[in-house]
């Protein structure tokens, strides 16, 4: 037998959502990918990046993906040294573990929300602990000092897609010993967000994606906020090369082009409404949501049902097997003429 350590020959891989090899065949609304492309001005520096043959890409990329942290950390108002840039959010998310949680150690997070959280924990050896919601989704038991290492607050939360309120989030960051990072992976489609606890609270994490509201799902390419403290220990931690030269042109372009950003998430949030509404008109129960997807519960609380009736239509939801939320389905929001077609079925399948 191979000398594996003993976490990782008795964990299960996360899986991801399914990537349909014949995507263009499907209405794929599974992944809580952007249906519009990304900024022209995105395509553009990937392209200059590629003139003369690629040639540029013999030599390494920079090593600290220093423009595209600047431009982020102008958009958000924070100094350089606050910011850190990663191949994907999901890239951060583990090295927090990483920089935090020993082996041994506590972190907690939300259930339901993200659960690749405890992947990247029994990666490390690190005990999990989940704290659930009450039917007002405000967080249940919850203790006045949480002693472990990590909370990690998923708001909007993924999948339901209800937002935890600025006060709850600095409340939780009173009471977390170690560090509170919120993923606000789908915050650019909600109201507000926590960034600027950042700067008040000590131990605030926030990470944030490109995959979603700038459509760079395909690129990887995420953030995170914090003191400078956290983002040298980050630093030091991740991959030294971590952004190749495409994504971080990519990701420079993108997050300076505001203009087309606000016209494609104003889009997506339009429709989430339209879609919201014509669901509930049709008997579904749908959690307002605050991110590019809504959680629907047909009548008959069956979602395996509807899951698969929507399969046999070409078009790809998520359908979560945990008991949480086995009755519903998590609907990424498409283009309007991709959720015209799918409230269409999902009133024939009832
Ligand atoms: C809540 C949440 N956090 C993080 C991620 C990871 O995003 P990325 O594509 O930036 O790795 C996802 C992706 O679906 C997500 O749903």
């Amino acid at each position: 037998m191979i000398p594996l350590r003993e976490n990782i020959r008795n964990m299960a891989g996360y899986v991801p959502g399914f990537q349909p090899r014949d995507g263009q065949a499907w209405i794929k609304l599974n992944t809580n990918e952007n249906p519009y492309p990304p900024s022209p001005r995105a395509i553009e520096a990937i392209r200059a990046e590629l003139a003369e043959d690629g040639a540029g890409l013999r030599r390494y990329p920079d090593a600290a993906s220093m423009a595209a942290r600047d431009e982020a950390a102008r958009l958000y108002g924070f100094d350089p040294s606050w910011v850190i840039m990663a191949n994907g959010s999901d890239e951060v998310l583990n090295n927090l573990i990483r920089a935090f949680a020993g082996e041994g150690d506590e972190i907690a997070y939300v259930h339901p929300s993200y659960s690749y959280y405890s992947t990247l924990a029994a990666i490390q050896g690190a005990r999990v602990r989940t704290f659930g919601l009450t039917g007002d989704f405000a967080l249940k038991d919850f203790p006045a000092r949480y002693p472990g290492k990590i909370f990690f607050l998923t708001s909007p939360n993924a999948p339901l897609g209800f937002s935890f309120s600025l006060e709850t989030i600095e409340d939780l960051a009173g009471r977390v010993a170690g560090m509170l990072v919120v993923d606000e992976a789908y915050a650019d489609f909600a109201q507000g967000n926590a960034l600027e606890l950042v700067g008040k609270c000590q131990n605030v994490v926030v990470t944030r994606t490109l995959s979603k509201s700038y459509s760079l799902a395909g690129m990887r390419l995420g953030l995170a906020v914090a003191r400078p403290e956290v983002i040298a220990a980050l630093d030091k931690i991740r991959d030294h090369y971590n952004l190749d030269r495409l994504a971080q042109a990519a990701a420079r372009a993108a997050l300076a082009d505001q203009d087309y950003f606000r016209t494609c998430v104003a889009r997506i949030c339009e429709t989430r409404e339209w879609f919201s509404t014509g669901l509930r008109d049709a008997g579904y129960q749908v959690i307002p949501s605050s991110g590019n997807y809504v959680f629907i519960t047909p009548p008959d609380r069956d979602g395996a049902r509807v899951y698969q009736s929507l399969y046999t239509r070409r078009i790809l939801v998520r359908h979560f097997t945990d008991n949480a939320l086995a009755h519903g389905l998590r609907v990424s929001i498409g283009t309007r003429e991709e959720m015209e077609t799918t409230l269409a079925a999902l009133k024939e399948i009832g």
